[in-house]
């Protein structure tokens, strides 16, 4: 079935069996590989994209039914100004380290710090609750999330 949306700011299309999820038709299709492929069951949110504004674990959703819609992904967040802080923090607090997570992790605090530029601890944790790292221990993204908020803050658009 052919597949008709638009994908960080330009018109896609992709030819897809019908059960072919958003993840695959990202990667295999449309070769926007940022979004990573990890557990395939909603668990680890490596896959993390925005549907039509909405964060969704593309690999829970079908490709089919992101036809019409509009789908923004990490290759996509050089749009979004917090993404280039959320990206700077990541780096600068040692919060990447083998990085495949990463990039779920930059949509989700992206995504936070737009709804809400001081996050409380608590907020933060719950928001990054579905995303998983293996190798940072987490302490190390909470410090980047912090710096981050903190620089949009002192830097109002
Ligand atoms: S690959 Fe989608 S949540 Fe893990
Ligand atoms: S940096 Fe390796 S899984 Fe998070």
């Amino acid at each position: 079935m052919i597949v008709r949306l638009q994908v960080n700011g330009a018109r896609r299309e992709a030819d897809v069996w019908p059960g072919t999820s958003l993840l695959t038709l990202l990667r295999d299709h449309l070769g926007l590989y940022g979004s990573k492929n990890a557990c395939e069951q909603g668990e680890c949110g490596s896959c993390s994209v925005w549907l039509d504004g909405e964060l969704v674990c593309s690999c829970l959703v079908l490709g089919a039914q992101a036809g019409g819609r509009e789908v923004l992904t990490v290759e996509g967040l050089n749009l979004e100004r917090q993404a280039g802080a959320v990206q700077a923090a990541f780096v600068e607090a040692g919060a990447v380290q083998c990085g495949f997570c990463t990039p779920g992790f930059v949509v989700a605090v992206t995504d936070l710090l737009s709804n809400d530029p001081a996050p409380s601890e608590a907020s933060i944790r719950e928001a990054l609750s579905g995303n998983l790292c293996r190798c940072t221990g987490y302490a190390k993204i909470l410090d980047a999330v912090n710096l981050a908020a903190g620089r949009l803050r002192d830097s109002p658009a």
